[in-house]
């Protein structure tokens, strides 16, 4: 594939700043995964939810079925995790394998690693950890028997040559796991979503909703949903599914909202049975093809034909998104420069009191 790097649209030292700085304040769960509004009753429910279909498929049971397709490798099965964060997911994975393994966690950010590198010394897992730039990362060739991207690739500005590194880096057998947010760039949920998504909260009485809408906001800072629009284009071209479920058009919104998610608490049940109607509102607009989900869950093989399809992907223009988004981002970034310092403070106070952040 042509060497293409689309991080050169932006000024990149400063996106990696931001985005290094956002996840170096959030909140963690005790088990190291995205606490705060994401550890949510609401949205835990939600994925019960999920689940139940994820229950259906052949990696209900994810390390059982690891251990059957890599058990007799007669060597250890090797995991890259991409974007790995707080590495709750990848510690979780290495307590459930039951065969020889080999983790290896990589993030931009090496002060996430911190509290899982206690835990792998502590409890002797077979995990390392790896500073990685996934938008330059070059992956050993034929190394992995799985790839996992949990919520990391909408982060991704060279989603082209990330894909091709992926297809290249697997062993033969190897699988790509991906679960991930593949919605309207930097906004994550699509505008039509959240119109329906208001009106349905406009349907449900004011006592349980206390009239609170969705709004999202456009993020500008990071690189939060930078090209998400543009996943599942060069997902399709470079992999085939084999197993995949795609979901929750809004219900991420509803549920990390954090005055919503009280309000619709599944423990007490009034609220439950709206919080049940908006999901099978959400699973009927997005089964009937009404809505676009916002949500992949999906375990993939590599097509035979994967560059070449990238490469004529790329040819057709189709991934046109970056160009917008760069745009936007470039016009933010002077505006903010424009601003003196009383007005920049003054931005940042209403960004917190709407944002609570
Ligand atoms: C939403 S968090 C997900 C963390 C973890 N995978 C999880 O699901 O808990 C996104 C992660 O991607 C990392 N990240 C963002 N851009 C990256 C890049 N270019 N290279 C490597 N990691 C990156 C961030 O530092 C952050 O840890």
């Amino acid at each position: 594939m042509m060497e293409r790097d689309l991080t050169k649209h932006y000024d990149y030292d400063a996106l990696v700043r931001e985005e290094k700085e956002h996840y170096a304040e959030i909140e963690i769960t005790d088990d190291l995964r995205e606490g705060g509004a994401h550890a949510s009753d609401c949205w835990t429910y939600y994925w019960q939810h999920v689940q139940r279909t994820l229950d259906t498929s052949p990696f209900a049971d994810f390390a059982g079925a690891l251990n059957a397709r890599f058990g007799a490798l007669g060597r250890p099965l090797r995991i890259l995790s991409l974007g790995s964060g707080y590495c709750g997911h990848e510690l979780k994975l290495a307590r459930a394998l039951t065969c020889d393994y080999r983790i290896t966690c990589t993030d931009i950010n090496p002060a996430l690693f911190g509290p899982a590198q206690e835990i792998v010394d502590r409890e002797q897992f077979a995990v390392t950890f790896a500073v990685e730039d996934i938008n330059f990362i070059t992956i050993e060739k034929g190394q992995y028997d799985l790839i996992f991207a949990h919520a990391a690739i909408h982060h991704v500005i060279n989603l082209e040559r990330l894909f091709e590194q992926l297809l290249l880096g697997l062993s033969p057998n190897g699988i790509f796991h991906l679960v991930d947010v593949v919605g309207q760039n930097r906004k994550l949920l699509w505008d039509a979503n959240e119109r329906m998504a208001n009106a349905l909260l406009r349907a449900i009485p004011k006592e349980i909703t206390r009239g609170l809408r969705l709004n999202a906001p456009v993020e500008d800072e990071g690189m939060e949903g930078i090209r998400q629009e543009d996943t599942m284009p060069v997902l399709r071209a470079t992999f085939e599914p084999i197993f995949e479920h795609r979901h929750g058009a809004f219900m991420r919104f509803i549920c990390t909202n954090a005055r919503l998610a009280k309000r619709l608490d599944p423990r007490d049940a009034t609220a439950r049975r709206y919080l049940d109607f908006l999901i099978d509102c959400d699973d009927s607009l997005v089964a009937r093809g009404i809505l676009e989900p916002l949500e992949v869950w999906g375990v993939y093989r590599p097509r035979k034909d994967g560059i070449a399809a990238l490469d004529a992907l790329i040819a057709s223009d189709v991934l046109g998104s970056h160009k917008r988004g760069a745009t936007e981002r470039n016009l933010v970034v002077a505006v903010w420069h424009e601003l003196d310092r009383r007005a920049r403070r003054a931005l940042r106070g209403m960004r917190r009191r709407v944002l609570g952040r």
